[in-house]
């Protein structure tokens, strides 16, 4: 093989040299447990630390947000720190399914769990005036915004998709004995947005800019898009509405522009 100059030496030939001595050093470990000349527990742990610290700092250098530093860092030295923890392995299947059923495929959504508090609630009432309204929920959660909200109106018709199947479920049941809601388990981006005059969604930065474009082609011309905390980029609101709560939650109002 040529000798590589300076200027032809790769990133990808330095990866791989770093991982040659990597795949050396790890064969040697495990050969001199194999022989019982060194204790594992002692060496797993301490490579699981010098995991998690490799990960966050590689995860720091992709300018990875914030929290993924700390999942990076804690995440295979949890793993092995468990094992020493003298728990069954159904509760970490229970556990698994539990953050599954309830967090879903927030991978692809890039929209975690949390929940509309009763001062936005409140805000929210004041913008149904009286008369019939239909409000919808993108992604209603527990759905407990939508309780509150048909509690206090019960000549408005409220709907809310969720697709987290444990949310959902406890969304369903807990508005069951309620005439004015109806709860659906799904994804709302196959949901028509034709027939409301109110949607609401608590969702993050993410999918706003798709959503804004949903809401052009479906929302009918009079209604109102109310987003919880996140903006619709480039877009001005038509009315913002500043919460008083204590995290200071902001109300984006849009209502579609007049067609030409
Ligand atoms: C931040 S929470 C807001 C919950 C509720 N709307 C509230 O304000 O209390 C967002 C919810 O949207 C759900 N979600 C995200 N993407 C969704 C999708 N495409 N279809 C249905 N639900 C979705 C998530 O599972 C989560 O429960």
């Amino acid at each position: 093989m040529p000798a590589s100059s300076p200027a032809t030496y790769s990133f990808r030939a330095a990866a791989l040299a770093q991982l040659g001595g990597l795949m050396g050093i790890l064969t040697l470990i495990v050969v001199l447990v194999q022989l019982g000349q060194i204790d594992p527990r002692p060496v797993a742990r301490l490579l699981a630390l010098l995991q998690g610290g490799i990960a966050a700092t590689v995860a720091l250098r992709q300018h990875a947000p914030p929290w993924w530093l700390g999942i990076h860092l804690a995440f295979v030295p949890l793993v092995v720190f468990a094992q020493d923890l003298d728990i069954a392995p159904g509760w970490f299947l229970a556990l698994f399914l539990l953050l599954l059923t309830t967090f879903w495929r927030t991978d692809k959504s890039r929209v975690p769990l949390y929940l509309t508090n009763r001062a936005t609630a409140t805000a929210l009432l004041e913008l149904l005036p009286p008369g019939f309204h239909q409000v919808i929920d993108l992604g209603c959660g527990d759905g407990g915004l939508l309780r509150r909200l048909a509690l206090a109106r019960p000549d408005c018709r409220f709907v809310g998709i969720e697709h987290a199947p444990l949310t959902w479920l406890v969304a369903h049941l807990s508005t069951l004995s309620l005439d004015n809601v109806s709860i659906r388990r799904g994804d709302f981006w196959t949901e028509p947005l034709g027939g409301y005059h109110l949607v609401y969604a608590f969702l993050s930065t993410a999918p706003m800019p798709q959503l804004w474009e949903k809401l052009k082609q479906e929302m009918a011309p009079e209604a109102r898009f109310v987003s919880n905390s996140f903006a619709v980029p480039d877009i001005e609101p038509t009315q913002e509405i500043a919460v008083a709560d204590r995290r200071g939650t902001r109300l984006y109002l849009y209502t579609l522009p007049p067609a030409r």
